[in-house]
């Protein structure tokens, strides 16, 4: 029984979708959602890499297409552009995302799986930004990726499901570096199922995770470890291929939130091995959602809370309600918006440009791939450039990776304490300068704790994505010197 108002797709189908469906995915995705070939993006402009072919840096031209392509990134704060440092709690969009958004609610807003053009072409667009995210973490099945309002939402969807397989006496790990939303879904487990949780704890000197004490906590109990891939307070990369295995090592699964780590470099769940990973598009270059990978036979095993009409079967199963339709098909467009940016400035000009991707997930994996090649290497260059110019402020002092040859161990966000100063003076400071950063301890509870610095407001946070520039940082350490020497 259809009800237009369940989640999708009712009985779970991404192959068996009719033939006229599928041509309208196709004739979708080319006319509005991922129309590479039509997104109004440039073609291949002149010295748009910096030196040479794949992952290099985007040069100062390049940089500047890709810029352009962010509307928000014109605004201006007191006659001096306004400055983007704000990129962990949320990204800005690229037009083609508002492009789509804005024609989704135009032409095809409906609910899903009825009898007519306007849901056909809806469900449509969702079949296709399902296989695009697929793409985008290297899942190889688009019933593996599920949507959702936001990546806590979906943890605490899942850690409630999880729940229900375990028994009193069984154990959890969690870490002292997470987001707390990799964290509170799990501790409520303890109260509700009568659960340990166990801690991995962090080397204070640099904000990695101590792997030994890792070790010590698994066991024969251990049901899950849930640990980050990036942390979004001090940028540190967690070496989790060597956890998941530890975790399987033992028979336990293994969560892994990959929400700081999205915009900064190409997951892939394959080569971590993981068994469910989540992350959350608004943080790269997307809309206001969240992402879940599980694998296939978890995601049929478990189960789900779910409304009875509701499919069975993943993803539907587990996206519960109606789905944001204009976010998806927004979505769409910023999978569309890397895969030019991967096709135009990286390694992946094998395609032929005529939004090949639809029929071919290999070439979008591909050149989804590039694209966070070169946003790896253009962070990289800005990375380096931050980290010696917030060290020459005087009073400042950073947490985390400061080790200039340790930079492939950290995504470039920073976090500091400035002299005597709040971090929220110093964030309002900088607020009216037209330079948006972050305080406090953005949900990275335990580790500002851990730190000792909840009581004095936690830490000021600046954090770098591709589409940043030299000048941005010119601009922050111009105003944290001025906020520095008016402190001393
Ligand atoms: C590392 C990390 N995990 C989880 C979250 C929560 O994501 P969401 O807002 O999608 O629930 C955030 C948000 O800041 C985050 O940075």
């Amino acid at each position: 029984m259809r009800s237009g108002c369940g989640s999708w797709p009712a009985c779970g189908g991404f192959v068996t979708w009719p033939r006229v469906v599928l041509s309208v995915a196709s004739r979708l995705t080319e006319e509005i959602f991922v129309p590479l070939d039509r997104l109004a993006l440039p073609r291949n402009p002149a010295s748009a890499l910096a030196d040479g072919p794949a992952a290099t840096a985007l040069s100062e031209a390049g940089l500047g297409v890709v810029r352009s392509q962010f509307p928000a990134l014109a605004r201006e704060h007191s006659g001096r552009p306004f400055v983007y440092l704000d990129g962990p709690g949320g990204t800005q969009v690229p037009r083609p995302t508002i492009a789509a958004m804005t024609a989704y609610l135009e032409r095809s807003n409906a609910n899903h799986e009825g009898a007519f053009a306007t849901s056909e072409e809806s469900d449509a667009m969702l079949s296709e930004v399902h296989a695009a995210a697929a793409d985008y973490i290297g899942a190889a099945d688009p019933a593996e990726i599920v949507f959702g309002q936001n990546m806590t939402t979906l943890t605490f969807a899942m850690s409630r499901a999880f729940g229900r397989t375990l028994k009193p006496g069984d154990e959890i790990v969690v870490t002292r570096l997470d987001h707390d939303a990799n964290v509170a879904p799990w501790l409520a487990l303890e109260e509700e199922r009568g659960i340990r949780v166990r801690w991995v704890e962090i080397r204070q000197d640099d904000c990695t995770l101590d792997l030994e004490g890792l070790e010590r906590t698994l066991g024969p109990r251990t049901r899950l470890v849930a640990v980050g891939l990036a942390s979004n307070a001090v940028g540190t990369l967690n070496p989790v291929r060597r956890i998941v295995e530890m975790a399987h090592s033992v028979g336990a699964l293994t969560y892994v939130d990959a929400v700081h780590a999205a915009p900064h470099l190409a997951v892939d769940v394959a080569a971590l091995g993981t068994d469910f990973l989540v992350c959350s598009p608004y943080k790269f270059f997307g809309p206001h959602l969240g992402m879940l990978y599980g694998r296939r036979e978890l995601l049929e095993g478990l189960a789900a809370y779910k409304v009875r009409p509701a499919a069975n079967e993943p993803p539907g199963k587990w996206e519960t309600g109606t789905l944001a339709g204009e976010s998806l098909a927004g979505l769409l467009a910023t999978f569309g918006y890397l895969e030019w940016l991967g096709e135009t400035f990286g390694a992946a000009g094998v395609c032929d440009g005529r939004g090949a991707a639809a029929e071919s997930g290999g070439a979008r994996r591909e050149r989804l791939r590039a694209a966070m090649a070169v946003v790896g290497a253009t962070e990289r260059v800005l990375a380096r450039r931050a980290l010696t110019a917030l060290s020459s402020v005087p009073g400042l002092r950073l947490r985390g990776i400061v080790d200039p040859n340790r930079m492939a161990e950290r995504v470039p966000t920073f976090a500091f304490t400035l002299g005597g100063r709040s971090p929220r003076e110093i964030a309002t400071e900088l607020g009216r300068l037209g330079i948006a950063v972050w305080d406090g301890d953005y949900y990275a509870y335990e580790l500002i704790r851990t730190l000792g610095l909840a009581e004095s407001g936690g830490m000021v946070r600046v954090g770098f994505v591709h589409y940043n520039t030299a000048a941005e940082i010119d601009r922050l350490i111009e105003a944290l010197s001025g906020i520095a020497g008016r402190g001393q």
